[in-house]
């Protein structure tokens, strides 16, 4: 991350900053979004997301959009005869993508009805290796939709942070895996204080996006205290490695506010970079883990040989 910070000329650094434009005068704090309220919010402006977009609703991306997704692929360690669930999965952009490149079954969800509907046209053009399946539903109540135990993969790209109840989101995430199986986040984080005026203004900028696009910018250290309470197994956690080159340099995000006037900033004053992208790969223990409590795992237990 340090060397693309490092490597980004001054007009590159400046688009990449306004991945989040916000206005100079922020509101106070507001109450986090709903689940209603985020619903609301892409009915609402979805068609603008894929004008600007396309069908991958995701800001950090390689200009070839498609060269995320098979970064993706890799470090979720997607495969043919996996049962996969996108959470939070947009118009089934990356569930097409990933159907179209291996024999899966993926279950798709999203909050919102217009999503459904559009991911319909989407995926009625593709040719798919495997199945896609999307639903309108809440992903706080995957467990009742899908049953306990029944997905390999679990996937929240640019999603996770919709929810203003993420510890209990992480638990059914959890309960919906298979022992063994993997959960994948990529998303946006809040970025630590570096200091206390900066802090003040990073938190001002916070507000703002999640004001704007119905978010609740997830913080980190909460996140990882209920992955490791809930046994999750840390396989990894870092900043997406994305050549320069291909580094689409969140001009799309720029471009989105410009167009459509959503978390715009007037002043670069204040500004401060508010977050970190990060992935986060965690894998259910292969056992019981409650009942088992003398156990300790492996890594990766189901690479033996
Ligand atoms: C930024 S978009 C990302 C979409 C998709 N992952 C992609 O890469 O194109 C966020 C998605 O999360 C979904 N989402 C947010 N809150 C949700 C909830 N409570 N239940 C289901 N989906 C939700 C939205 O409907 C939307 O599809």
């Amino acid at each position: 991350m340090w060397k693309l910070f490092h490597t980004l000329d001054g007009n590159m650094l400046s688009r990449f900053s306004s991945l989040f434009k916000t206005k100079a005068k922020t509101k106070p704090l507001s109450p986090l979004s709903t689940s209603e309220d985020v619903k609301n919010f892409y009915n609402n402006n979805t068609d603008k997301f894929i004008k600007v977009y396309g069908e991958i609703i995701q800001a950090f991306r390689t200009k070839d959009v498609k060269d995320y997704l098979t970064y993706t692929i890799t470090n979720a360690e997607l495969k043919d005869g996996q049962k996969i669930l996108d959470a939070g999965c947009g118009v089934g952009g990356p569930a097409g993508y990933f159907a179209s490149q291996l024999n899966v079954d993926i279950k798709g969800i999203t909050i919102s009805d217009y999503q459904v509907t559009k991911s319909k046209e989407i995926l009625a053009q593709k040719i798919l290796k495997g199945s896609v399946e999307i639903l309108q539903g809440d992903y706080h109540k995957i467990d009742s939709i899908f049953g306990e135990n029944v997905f390999d993969r679990v996937l929240f790209l640019e999603s996770f942070g919709h929810s203003s109840r993420q510890s209990f989101l992480l638990e059914k995430a959890f309960k919906v895996l298979k022992p063994g199986g993997i959960l994948y986040i990529k998303d946006l984080f809040k970025r630590e204080h570096p200091n206390e005026e900066d802090g003040k203004k990073i938190d001002a900028i916070i507000n703002a996006i999640n004001q704007a696009y119905s978010y609740n910018v997830a913080d980190f250290t909460e996140v990882i205290k209920t992955i490791r309470k809930l046994n999750f197994i840390l396989l990894f956690v870092k900043t997406p490695e994305v050549v320069t080159e291909q580094f689409e340099h969140l001009t799309i995000s720029n471009d989105f506010q410009n167009l459509f006037d959503i978390g715009k900033i007037i002043s670069w004053e204040n500004y401060i970079f508010p977050i970190d992208f990060y992935e986060i790969k965690l894998m259910k223990p292969p056992f019981d883990i409650n009942k088992e409590k003398h156990l300790y795992f492996l890594n990766r237990p189901e690479i033996t040989s």
